[in-house]
């Protein structure tokens, strides 16, 4: 196993160029399960979620070839099989949005429920939910979700949870209704961009899908889809990484490929904080002065400041005077981190939901665990703004969804080594 070794205190400068969304590659590598032709998928992320996905799709024996060092990814799925088992399903939550392209090409299928995880409780009632409006019938069993059917018949959906649409629960509904018969109406659906994304690769497939980026989904079954070429969205939580470790130590950076109009409320944020954020043609600039100001921030679904950035941001508040707060309306649970950041000397009490952090007038470097991926981040942030050095441990989980993090901030002139355990 791998660590990090943060030694805190350069203030970031340069250039960093931002990868493709794995969040979007994801779902797109699943819906090419639609189709008999081949599909060509650009710009993915090499990260180990990304091979989890390949690996799957391998063992429905579809024709997988992963250019990793090219960022493509090329399936031919002639005649997929229908169970996706636990051994594989297990290391990645994800692999759930397999559920919804398996059973639209082939009726029946059996996707491993994937378990549990530390941020909190992940059912998937609102997939069912919905596969179950289409007609299919799912059980689960064995840990096991069944799902089948003679045909699936477009209808209305709602896709509404007690904590907002679901990202991957609309992408399986939109993927299982595009080969529905007739129409579905999808309600609530989540809009965040990698939906959109998803709906346009849908698209370019034959798919015939109106209302993409909005809550209202109109989507028109056809008969089958074809082989299409897609390029995914950059990372819009990669960027938002690189925009808080800017903030965090007092930085000066140019973040190519972002596009600006996916992070306006981590911009606003940013900005509340005190940092400055330049929106220019294709990329953002940051430039911090290291001089920050609390703010209240509450994570919600899209456009809303996105979970994924709740642990990068609560590192920029254990150093910010006076009295921050940040309230999680996603995973109410996902505080993993918190206590991570203890051990550097953060001054944090947790109510319910809600984060309260006291800033400190500086973190000290201390060995840490990462909990989950974008807690690694976190933990990375904050010792990027510490004193001394920071042992970042678990690190397969920054791999799991940062494409060479560690080699980017140090072009920036971050202090950071990967180093064996
Ligand atoms: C996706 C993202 C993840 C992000 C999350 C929220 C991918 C691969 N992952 O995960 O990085 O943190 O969106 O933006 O794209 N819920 C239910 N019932 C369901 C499904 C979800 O109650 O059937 C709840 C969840 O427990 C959670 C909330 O809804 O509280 C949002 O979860 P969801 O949007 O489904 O997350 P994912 O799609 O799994």
């Amino acid at each position: 196993m791998e660590k990090l070794i943060v030694s805190g205190g350069n203030r970031l400068r340069g250039t960093v160029q931002i990868s493709g969304s794995k969040n979007s590659a994801l779902p797109i590598i699943a819906a090419t399960l639609l189709t008999a032709e081949p599909c060509t998928i650009r710009g993915v992320p090499n990260l180990s979620d990304i091979q989890f996905m390949c690996d799957i799709l391998k063992w429905l024996s579809v024709n997988v070839r992963h250019h990793k060092t090219d960022g493509v990814v090329e399936v031919h799925a002639q005649h997929p099989l229908g169970v996706a088992p636990y051994d594989l399903v297990r290391k990645m939550r994800a692999s759930v949005c397999l559920l919804g392209p398996l059973l639209a090409r082939l009726h029946n299928c059996k996707v491993s429920l994937p378990g549990g995880c530390v941020i909190g409780d992940r059912p998937i009632d609102q997939h069912i939910k919905g596969l179950k409006r289409l007609g299919a019938e799912v059980e689960v069993q064995n840990g096991y979700v069944h799902a089948r059917c003679t045909e699936l018949v477009g209808t209305d959906v709602f896709m509404g949870g007690r904590f907002g649409s679901t990202v991957l629960g609309t992408a399986n509904i939109i993927m299982a209704a595009t080969l529905a018969k007739g129409i579905t109406y999808l309600e609530g659906a989540a809009c965040e961009p990698e939906i959109e994304d998803l709906c346009d690769f849908l698209t370019k497939m034959g798919a015939k899908i109106k209302g993409s980026g909005s809550h209202m989904l109109v989507i028109e079954g056809v008969e089958q889809l074809h082989g299409a070429e897609h390029t995914v969205i950059p990372d819009r939580i990669e960027a938002g990484t690189f925009m808080a470790a800017a903030a965090m130590t007092g930085g000066d950076i140019e973040i190519k490929g972002a596009r600006a109009e996916h992070l306006c409320a981590v911009r606003d944020k940013l900005e509340e904080a005190g940092a400055t954020v330049h929106r220019n043609n294709g990329s953002i600039r940051v430039q911090a002065t290291g001089l920050l100001k609390p703010v209240d921030v509450i994570t919600m679904p899209y456009p809303g400041f996105p979970t994924d950035m709740q642990a990068q941001m609560s590192a920029l508040m254990t150093v910010t005077p006076g009295i921050s707060v940040i309230t999680e309306k996603v995973f109410p649970n996902r505080f993993m981190h918190i206590s991570e950041m203890a051990r550097l000397g953060a001054d944090v009490s947790l109510e319910g939901s809600s984060a309260i952090v006291k800033g400190v007038r500086g973190l000290s470097g201390a060995p840490v665990m990462a909990s989950d991926l974008r807690a690694s981040a976190g933990l990375v942030i904050a010792g990027l703004g510490a004193e001394g050095e920071t042992e970042v441990n678990r690190i397969y989980h920054v791999d799991r969804g940062y494409e060479k993090l560690d080699q980017k901030l140090r072009a920036l002139g971050a202090k950071i080594e990967r180093v064996a355990e």
